[in-house]
């Protein structure tokens, strides 16, 4: 499947009366290649970002780009495309008639990426570029910030060296329990796996912090109905057997948790 738009990869293929309101540039502290999968990563749009995506359905996806429908009714999309190795553009349309077009260029900046992106609307009025300017400004500010942190904390994931020892002592069942009361997480390391405690009906049960899917913290989780739920894409793991029951299409389980035991009052953990 390819992009649906005549010359997708130019500039304002409809041939519209284009203004520039603003360019956005800023250092995003991770390398390229993070930022690249961000960029084709449609399906964090309505959950990362869920204050400005309030509906996003896959329409088209390829290594093109992707096209996103952004209302039930499929009036509404919104599509990005790969213009040349270094740059992409988004278009949105409304009832068929396009709306916007974001360019956006990054740059090869060693451990960090440098982006500059400039906004284009069709038909607007002197006065109101300003403004418009200003809106856009603020939104990409909130968007990169919510990307950037996605992005580093995946980063981290991806390098980080965890512990590879198959058993240990997590500590007195008592202390362990009230600071799960207090709202404190308890995690620990085996197997280069990191798991969390938490309290399932009343049992103390491990749950892994790593979400399976691109590396999302499953952290502070609420256990209730015995599912987790991922925040950077909302794959949801059914605790028990492992599996992800939303979206269906996703393929892939939690990892295999250890057992924990009491031993002297004290919990172990171990894999099996
Ligand atoms: S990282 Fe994608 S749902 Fe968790
Ligand atoms: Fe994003």
């Amino acid at each position: 499947m390819t992009a649906n738009q005549h010359h997708a990869e130019t500039f304002n293929p409809n041939a519209l009366t284009m203004v520039q309101v603003a360019t956005y540039e800023r250092l995003i502290q991770v390398p390229l290649v993070r930022v690249w999968e961000n960029v084709l990563d449609w399906e964090h749009l309505p959950y990362l970002h869920d204050t400005t995506f309030n509906y996003v359905e896959l329409d088209a996806g390829g290594q093109w780009g992707w096209r996103t429908w952004s209302n039930a009714d499929h009036t509404d999309h919104v599509e990005l495309t790969l213009a040349s190795a270094d740059s992409y553009v988004a278009r949105s349309y409304q009832a068929g008639h396009q709306i916007s077009e974001i360019w956006t260029t990054l740059t090869d900046a060693g451990d960090s990426t440098q982006v500059q992106v400039r906004f284009f609307m069709p038909n607007i009025e002197e006065k109101k570029i300003e403004k418009l300017g200003q809106v856009m400004t603020s939104l990409y500010t909130q968007l990169w910030d919510e990307d950037e942190a996605m992005m580093q904390q995946r980063h981290k994931r991806l390098h980080e060296d965890r512990d590879n020892r198959p058993e240990r002592i997590l500590g007195e069942e008592e202390g362990i329990r009230s600071k799960l009361a207090g709202g404190d997480a308890v995690t620990f390391q085996l197997r280069r796996r990191e798991y969390q405690i938490a309290e399932v009906e009343g049992r103390l049960v491990a749950i892994p912090t790593i979400c399976p899917h691109l590396m999302g913290p499953l952290l502070a989780i609420d256990t209730k109905g015995g599912l987790v739920r991922c925040p950077w894409h909302g794959y949801q793991f059914d605790i028990e057997s492992g599996k992800c029951v939303f979206p269906e299409h996703a393929d892939c389980t939690l990892p295999a948790t250890p057992e924990l035991n009491l031993s002297n009052g004290n919990i172990i953990a171990r894999m099996s």
